[in-house]
Formats: structure tokens, sequence, C-alpha cells
């Protein structure tokens, strides 16, 4: 694969000043956010009223942690606009959350707010190795969801031409790669693993595509999948995250020449890591749940927002900005089972250790009686269908999962095809354990 480290002339002054810089540069702005939101937002109004702290006692960067956080149900509670912090006639675009149950949760920006994010979509997709000029193929769903117009903007900014795909139509998906010979592509890691399919049954050789460049985000994957399809297309997979509450895709990006995890673009967004029980800020290095303070949004500001993603902050590297590590997972993700917490990304680590699986998988939770049990659903890779090279491969994987993760599963190995495919985030677990 080709080396695509960017000229540092190419990237945003801040992306490499110095942290002195950075900082001085979100207190400034935290400070005006922070007036902004209390001045014209009544939720702020009212909620830093309650917490008795004003913007005025923001001295440092460190005092955001006196402020109340803000959370889903907030949204919910303020359902559709309440929390807007500039009257609608401001807004340019609504965009929302589809959320699992009813309504979704509805976000607001103005011009400001749509300039801002199509410059970090575009630093994104310039460090992730993505340049003026390029064809991308953007298979993100555009709608409501943040992420296909999104990535659209921003990819425009940049100066590429955009195939507004969106997500579906797979085969169709594939001819247009063939036929356009996009170098990028921004889509969820789990429906690549569908384009990728795609390719196979066509006969296409998907290492011979024009492809070179993925940014796969909007829902947890490994480094083990990040290598998965860096073989089957030989290409560059680097991770994208973002979340329509703080602005969309975007908010973190990897960069393509270290790929070791993704840089917040702090200078629009201030992170915190906080123990998810207590709510006590954690120092850079410790595993907690995500906080944004958002430093320059107009329509929605948003103050300690938990994300509920769990991560830890790292230092700078390939750009002096903190990085998050992958995520983990949501802590609504997290299966509690017998005791020990599991995630689906342990799951699909395991999975991909097992040459004779494919990378498809769903977990199912049961009860029997008064204990939980889990059940992976997985696919068998297309050469391994037989009897016995399935049963190796279900006690392969289990052997795995029991001696890494620390849980015994009972595992059912499908034909190749016979777990449903997403065409934007996965499903991972299926919970079917009676409701309490
Ligand atoms: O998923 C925004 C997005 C679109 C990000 C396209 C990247 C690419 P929401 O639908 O609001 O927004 O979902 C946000 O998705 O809190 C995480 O739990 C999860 N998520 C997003 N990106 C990643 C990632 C978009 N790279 C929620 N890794 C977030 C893991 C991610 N989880």
């Amino acid at each position: 694969m080709e080396d695509l480290t960017p000229n540092p002339k190419d990237l945003d002054p801040i992306e490499t000043a110095s942290r002195d810089e950075i900082e001085a540069l979100q207190f400034h702005r935290m400070k005006r956010s922070l007036k902004h939101a209390f001045e014209n937002s009544p939720f702020y109004r009212k909620k830093f009223i309650e917490a008795d702290v004003h913007p005025e006692d923001l001295k440092t960067l460190k005092d955001i942690a006196k402020f109340p956080f803000t959370v889903k149900q907030d949204l919910r509670d303020c359902y559709p606009f309440g929390m807007f912090a500039v009257p609608q006639s401001k807004l340019v675009r609504i965009h929302g959350s589809s959320g699992t149950t009813g309504k979704p949760t509805v976000v607001g920006y103005t011009q400001a707010d749509i300039d801002h994010w199509a410059n970090l979509i575009a630093r994104s997709i310039r460090a992730a190795g993505g340049r003026p000029g390029d064809m991308l193929h953007n298979a993100y769903g555009y709608g409501l969801f943040t992420g296909g117009l999104g990535a659209h903007y921003g990819a425009e900014r940049l100066g590429c031409t955009v195939v507004p795909m969106s997500g579906g139509m797979t085969e169709r998906q594939v001819t247009l790669i063939n036929d356009f010979k996009p170098r990028i592509i921004m889509v969820t890691p789990s429906y690549m693993l569908s384009i990728l399919d795609e390719f196979r049954r066509q006969g296409l050789d998907p290492r011979q595509s024009s492809l070179q460049v993925g940014i796969f985000g909007a829902e947890p994957w490994t480094n083990a999948m990040r290598q998965e399809i860096e073989e089957a297309f030989d290409m560059h997979a680097v991770d994208i995250y973002g979340l329509s509450e703080v602005m969309g895709p975007g908010v973190a990006q990897e960069c393509v020449e270290t790929k070791d995890g993704l840089h917040i673009w702090e200078d629009h967004f201030y992170p915190e890591i906080i123990d998810p029980v207590t709510g006590e800020v954690l120092p850079d290095g410790q595993m907690g749940e995500l906080v944004f303070t958002t430093l320059t949004k107009e329509g929605l500001p948003m103050v300690r927002y938990r994300t509920r993603d769990l991560t830890r902050l790292l230092p700078g590297t390939a750009r002096s900005m903190r990085r998050i590590e992958k995520i983990t997972g949501r802590s609504d993700d997290m299966i509690i089972l017998r005791g020990v917490n599991v995630f689906p990304t342990q799951i699909e680590e395991q999975i991909l250790k097992c040459a004779g699986l494919a990378p498809h998988f769903q977990i199912e939770l049961s009860r029997s009686g008064r204990m939980d049990t889990m059940t992976v659903h997985v696919e068998c890779a297309e050469d391994q269908a037989a009897a016995d090279a399935r049963a190796a491969s279900a006690k392969e994987l289990a052997h795995h999962i029991k001696s890494v993760v620390g849980v015994s599963t009972r595992i059912e190995v499908r034909d190749p095809g016979g777990i449903a495919r997403s065409e934007g985030k996965a499903k991972r677990v299926i919970d079917n354990r009676p409701k309490e």
C-alpha cells in the first residue's frame, strides 16, 4: 500500500500547533460557548442556575468539571426544539438519530455550524489520505442520519468528486465502484463487508478495485477487522468517529500514517473521560466514558454531553491534538454475563482469529432458569462449510472466547449468507431475555 502521509503544508495550522496554543484557543472558545448557552438556551440557563454555576466560574479549562452533565434524556425531554440556542429561523438544517424506540433525537445547525462541520470532515478525509480531486464513493446513509450529508459536504469542501450513493442496493454499489473508479470510500465497516461479499459474488477481485482508502465509522470495529478489510481490498482502512448530538461524523479521525487511534479535533470539541458510575473526571490514559463540550456550536451547544462511549484519552502523535483509543463499545451495549463484562468488539476479535469463519456475527442473549446464556451466531467461510470443518471452527471460537474474554458461549455456525447483513450500522446484540 502506498504511503499517504500528507504534506505538512496542507494541514490546518492548528493541527500541529503546540498544546499551549490549543489550550488557549479552547479556553477562549469554551468561555464564549458557555455564555452563549446560558444566555440563549432556556434549558442551559435553568440547568446552570440549578447547579449554582455561571459561565464566569470558568477560570481554567478544568473548571468545566463544575458544570452539570447533559444526557440523551435531556434531548428527549426537550423534543423537538427545546434545547436550541438560536431561533428556528436561524437553523439551516435538522438531523436526528433514529433511536431504538419512538421519536428521534433532534439536532439543528446554523450556517456557521454547517461550515465548521464541512471543514472538519474535509480535515478528516485529508488525514485519512484523501486529496482534492479524488473521486469519493459515499455509502453512508443520506437523510436524518448525519453520516451521508455530513460526509458529503466535507468531501465537497476538500475538493473531491462525490458519488452520493447512500446505503443499500449493494449490487449497484459494486457496479458503480467498478465503473467510476473512486479512490476513497466512506461507509460503515459492517456494510463494507457486504460490499466485499458482493464483489466476490460478481466474480470480481476486490484487490484490483480502484479503492485506496476506506473511512469507516458510525459503529465499533476492531483492529482485527481493519486488517481483514485492508487485506481483502489492498487498501488503507481508517476510523472516523462522531455522534449527532455533538455534530455528526468528524469529531475525531484516525491518521492514515499512524493508524493509532483517533485525533479529536480539539479546536472544536473539549473531551473528558469520566467514571461512568460516579461521574468523576479521570486522568488521561484511564478507561471511562467519553464526555464532550462543544466549543463553537451555535444551534445546539453541548455542555459536558455524556456519549456513553467507552475509551481513553491518549497524547497526540501524528497531530498535536489528543487521541481516543478505538472505541471498545457503548456502555449500553455492554453485556454482563454471569458477572463478566463482554463487548461485541471482543467477540469480533476472536472470530477474526478463526480461519474457518467469516466476519459476520450476531450475539443472542437468552435466559434458561436463572442463568443467562450467550449464543454467538456466525458464518462459516465459503470453503469451510463441511460439517466437520464447522464443528472444528465452533470449538476453536468457543475456546478463544473462553480463554481471552472469560465466558462460556454457545456457537452456532451458519451457512455463508446466514447472518442478516447491515446496510448501515450492524445490530450485534439480540436480547431475548425476559424484561424485568
Ligand atoms: O454515527 C455519526 C457518524 C457517521 C460517525 C458516520 C462516523 C461515521 P449517531 O447515529 O448519532 O452518529 O451515532 C453515534 O455511534 O456515540 C458511537 O456509539 C457510535 N460510533 C460512531 N462512530 C464510531 C466509531 C453517527 N468510529 C454513536 N467507533 C456514537 C465506534 C462509533 N463507535
